[in-house]
C-alpha cells in the first residue's frame, strides 16, 4: 500500500481514520490516547468544532487568491499575531522550515544592508530548524545533513545555554549578524536553558548588533505556559518564528520581526504561492481566538506543573530515569540509555508518545487536555517507564 511513498519516514503501522479532543480512532476502531498532538500541532486536539466551523466556512468563501490581492484574514492574523507578541510585521508561509528560512534571508539582507558580505547566523548545537537546506545547515545535529552536501555557507555551531562561548566567538569573528535559538530545545529531548539565558542572549545581541532570531515553532501559542516561551522572560526579539499549533493541522508558518529586522524583505524579494492564503488564516485567526478566550496558555501552565509532579513522584525511585524536564505541557523524561521501543510498547497500551533524542520519552499532549486524561497519561507513562 505504501508503495509509492517515498521512504522518508520510519511511520507506525497504523492508519488513524478519526479524531475528537485527545483521542484518536484506527481503521479497525480502537481509540487510542494522543500526548503528542500530531507533534506539537493540534494544540486544541482533533476535530475541534469551532476551527472545524471556521474551515468549512471559509472553504465555502474562498480559499485562494494568491498575494497578488489583499487578504482580508491574513490581514486580520497579522495584527492579531503583532498584538500578542509586541512584533512590527508577519510574513505568512506554510511550515517551520519556511518561517525560518525567511528568517535566515533577514539575517542576510541585514548583513547586506551593512556591507558585511560574508556573514555567519550563530545556532545551537542540538537544535532542530527544519529540512530544507538551509534550515538544516542551521539545525545542530549532523545526522540531518549527512549527503546533502554542498549546503549554504554562513552558520556556525555553538553549545545551547553557553553564554561564554557566544561572547567569546564575538571577539573572535566580526561578521555575525544573528542568532538563531529555539526557546526550549524541542526535537533533541526537551532541553531547557538557564531562567536568564535567553535574557544575557538578547543583550548580547544587543551590544553586538546582531539580530536576536527565537524558533518558537514548537514551543509556540500557548504550550509552554505563555502565548511565546520567550515571554517569560520579559525579551524582545528581532525576529520570531511559528508554525505548528498556529493553524491546528491546517499548514501555516509565520515569521514575524520587529526593530532593526523590520522592513528588510522588501517587495519582490521573498515570497509564496500559498503562504497565508485565506483558509489558513481564517484557520488560525481561530486558534488564536481560542486559545486566548480560554486562556490555554495558563491552562498548560497548571496542568503540565501538575503532570511534572505527578512524574516526579512516580518516578522518584526509578534508576534509570536521568531527569525529567517540563515547562507547561512540554514534557521529557530522559532514560540512561535508548528507549525507542518505548513508542511501540505505548502504542500497544493505546497511548501516542515520541521519543526525542534517542533516550528521552517526550509528550506534547493537546492544551485541551482534561485532567483525567492528564492522569491517563502519567499512569501508563510511568508504567512503561518502569517496567523498561
Ligand atoms: C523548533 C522547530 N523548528 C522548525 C521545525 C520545522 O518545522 P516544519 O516541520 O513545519 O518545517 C520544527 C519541527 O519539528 C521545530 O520543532
Amino acid at each position: 500500500m505504501r508503495h509509492h511513498i517515498m521512504p522518508t519516514y520510519a511511520s507506525m503501522p497504523v492508519r488513524f481514520t478519526k479524531g475528537e479532543g485527545a483521542w484518536l480512532w484506527d481503521e479497525k476502531g480502537n481509540k487510542y490516547l494522543d500526548a503528542l498532538s500530531g507533534i506539537a500541532v493540534c494544540g486544541l486536539g482533533h476535530a475541534h468544532p469551532e476551527i472545524a466551523h471556521a474551515i468549512s466556512e471559509q472553504a465555502n468563501t474562498l480559499i485562494h487568491t494568491s498575494n497578488l490581492y489583499y487578504i482580508d484574514k491574513q490581514e486580520k492574523l497579522a495584527d492579531k499575531l503583532c498584538e500578542l507578541t509586541g512584533m512590527n510585521d508577519v510574513f505568512f508561509g506554510n511550515s517551520g522550515a519556511e518561517a525560518n528560512e525567511a528568517a535566515i534571508k533577514i539575517a542576510r539582507r541585514f548583513a547586506y544592508k551593512k556591507n558585511i558580505d560574508q556573514p555567519i547566523i550563530v545556532t545551537m548545537n542540538k537544535s532542530f530548524h527544519g529540512r530544507t537546506l538551509a534550515t538544516l545547515t542551521a539545525t545542530g545535529n549532523s545526522a540531518v545533513k549527512e549527503g546533502f552536501s554542498p549546503l549554504p555557507e554562513g552558520f556556525r555551531h555553538i553549545p545551547y545555554n553557553d553564554i561564554n562561548t557566544l561572547d567569546i566567538l564575538s571577539k573572535q569573528l566580526p561578521h555575525i549578524v544573528a542568532v538563531l535559538v529555539e526557546p526550549i530545545q524541542g526535537e533533541s529531548g526537551i532541553h531547557i536553558p538557564a531562567s536568564d539565558y535567553l535574557n544575557k542572549l538578547s543583550a548580547l545581541c544587543e551590544k553586538n548588533d546582531w539580530l536576536l532570531m527565537l524558533d518558537e515553532i514548537q514551543t509556540g501559542v500557548g504550550r509552554t505556559g505563555h502565548f511565546l516561551a520567550s515571554q517569560q522572560n520579559g525579551i524582545k526579539a528581532d525576529v520570531i518564528t511559528m508554525a505548528k499549533a498556529l493553524g491546528n493541522g491546517v499548514p501555516i508558518g509565520a515569521c514575524l520581526s520587529s526593530n532593526k529586522a523590520s522592513g528588510l524583505l522588501t517587495a519582490g524579494s521573498h515570497g509564496s504561492t500559498f503562504g497565508g492564503n485565506p483558509l489558513a488564516c481564517a484557520a488560525a485567526l481561530k486558534v488564536l481566538e481560542i486559545v486566548e478566550r480560554d486562556q490555554l496558555a495558563k491552562r498548560a501552565w497548571a496542568l503540565g506543573n501538575h503532570m511534572g509532579k505527578v512524574f516526579k513522584t512516580k518516578l522518584e525511585h526509578c534508576d534509570h530515569v536521568v531527569e525529567i524536564r517540563q515547562k507547561g505541557l512540554m514534557i521529557g523524561i530522559e532514560l540512561s540509555s535508548p528507549c525507542p521501543e518505548l513508542v511501540t510498547k505505548a502504542l500497544e497500551k493505546k497511548l501516542l508518545i515520541n521519543v526525542a533524542g534517542g533516550n528521552t520519552v517526550r509528550l506534547l499532549p493537546p492544551l485541551t487536555l482534561s485532567d483525567d486524561e492528564a492522569m491517563t497519561i502519567t499512569d501508563l507513562v510511568s508504567e512503561l517507564i518502569l517496567a523498561h
